[in-house]
């Protein structure tokens, strides 16, 4: 019986891939039902394999779950989201999480790579303030929306202690990960303290500011609240107010049929023909795992960026909210959709952008994808229903700091 669940459970999975190799599935799964339940189990292995690079979505759960010792309380949420847009969090009291990760611009930045320490200006007009020695950040900077959900998997499954961060992956969970900018010498630091003391300093500065007393200590009630510990979890449990689950394909998902449009429904189709969901799976369009795709090098760094290990592989990024991910991949260097698939389609044809990434280390789930140059607009426009305005923009009047909210922009 149960031998018998297991292949109609295999027929269910192949069922959904295309139309092709349904029909020769069937064949294979007759013969491997129909002969001894021993050899079907050693055949079974190769589905597996199968079900793991399987094209599945579903929409974004619209709640989102907490490490066992960080529940999001209002007061945890008030106060991180206040720290968010404080730049007393930075070396010279300038740059905010905010600078960075604006909500005008869907908690991501509109440069290839951003401007930090020393810099002044919003969005694509952000330069660096003259003389300068401080160099760009080495990556594009993604959206902070959903990041609730990184790591989540194609069952809906995700520990929140585990969330890979970073597209390297480097940080595990938003507690961990919201440290990290601040210690960061581009990114918020800068000269005036070291990388070890940094963490120190912030946390001496907002023990002075009787506010963030107040604030701390309605949010963790203990003795000494201020602590590089609870700065962590309160920016986290503000991160994790910060969610889409609504777009027009979670709408669709949810069995709304009307919520997508004929070209963007044939766009998802061809999505899942031209492979790309082997690796953009899942309710956040993303496995989280490293895959090498070989894209050209940013010229404003000075050093290579060999991703993960030196092996230049990165994580596969979320494909929600590209409206504001923009431009895309790691560092930036693609300006629009078009010539993203442009790309796809040319490593299809085994052609790497990247001469320090020889043709035989791609990915091969990416060389198997095939764009088609006539079915791109309708990958576009599937794309784009995976758009959702509907967060929070709200920028804090002031922060207890007193310093410009969101730093110099
Ligand atoms: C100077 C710009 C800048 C500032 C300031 C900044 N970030 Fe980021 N942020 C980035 C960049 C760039 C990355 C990607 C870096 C990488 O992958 O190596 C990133 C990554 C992240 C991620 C990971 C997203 C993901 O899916 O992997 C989160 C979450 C985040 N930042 C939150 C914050 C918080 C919280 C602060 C303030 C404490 C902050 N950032 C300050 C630029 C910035
Ligand atoms: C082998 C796994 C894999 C496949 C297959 C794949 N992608 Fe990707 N995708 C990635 C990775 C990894 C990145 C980031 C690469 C980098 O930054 O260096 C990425 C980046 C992107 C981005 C940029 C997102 C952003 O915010 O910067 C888009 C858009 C995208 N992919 C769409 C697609 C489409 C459409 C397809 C199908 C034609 C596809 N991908 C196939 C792994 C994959």
């Amino acid at each position: 019986m149960l031998f018998m669940l297991a292949c109609s459970l295999q027929y269910a999975v192949i069922i959904k891939k295309s139309s092709i190799i349904y029909l020769v599935f069937i064949l294979g799964f007759m013969m491997q039902c129909t002969s001894t339940k021993e050899k079907a189990e050693v055949k079974s292995k190769p589905s597996t394999i199968a079900i793991d690079t399987l094209s599945r979505f579903s929409a974004l759960p619209k709640t989102v779950k907490s490490p066992p010792d960080n529940p999001s309380t209002k007061e945890k949420i008030y106060l991180g989201r206040l720290l968010f847009f404080d730049p007393i969090l930075s070396g010279n009291k300038d740059v905010a999480c905010a600078t960075c990760h604006h909500p005008s611009n869907g908690y991501a930045e509109s440069l290839d790579l951003p401007i930090g320490v020393n810099g002044s200006g919003f969005g694509r007009k952000r330069s660096f303030n003259q003389p300068n020695d401080i160099p760009f950040t080495k990556r594009n900077s993604p959206s902070v929306l959903n990041t609730a959900f990184n790591g989540i998997n194609v069952y809906d499954k995700y520990n929140p202690e585990k969330s890979p961060m970073f597209w390297d992956g480097r940080v595990e969970s938003l507690e961990k990960q919201a440290l990290e900018p601040i210690k960061a010498f581009e990114e918020m630091r800068g000269h005036l303290y070291t990388k070890d003391n940094a963490l120190n300093v912030v946390i001496d500065r907002l023990k002075d500011i009787v506010e963030y007393h107040d604030l701390f200590k309605k949010a963790f009630d203990v003795d000494e609240p201020i602590t590089i510990e609870n700065l962590g979890k309160a920016i986290a449990a503000f991160e994790r107010s910060l969610i889409t689950p609504n777009s027009r394909f979670d709408q669709y998902m949810r069995g709304d049929e009307s919520a997508l449009s004929i070209s963007e429904k044939d766009g998802l189709d061809e999505f899942k023909k031209a492979g790309c969901g082997k690796c953009h799976n899942g309710p956040m369009f993303s496995d989280f795992k490293m895959h090498v795709l070989g894209v050209q090098e940013n010229d404003k760094l000075s050093k290579i960026d060999s991703g993960f290990n030196n092996t230049f592989a990165f994580r596969t990024p979320t494909l929600r909210n590209l409206q504001f991910t923009f431009p895309y991949m790691h560092n930036g260097t693609f300006n629009s959709l078009k010539e993203i698939l442009e790309f796809y389609e040319d490593l299809s044809n085994g052609k790497s952008r990247n001469p320090l990434v020889p043709k035989d280390s791609l990915d091969e789930l990416v060389i198997n994808a095939d764009v088609g140059v006539k079915n791109m607009s309708k990958i576009i426009s599937f794309l784009n229903a995976l758009n959702d305005e509907d967060f929070d923009k709200s920028i804090p009047d002031r922060v207890p700091s007193g310093l410009p909210v969101g730093g110099d922009i």
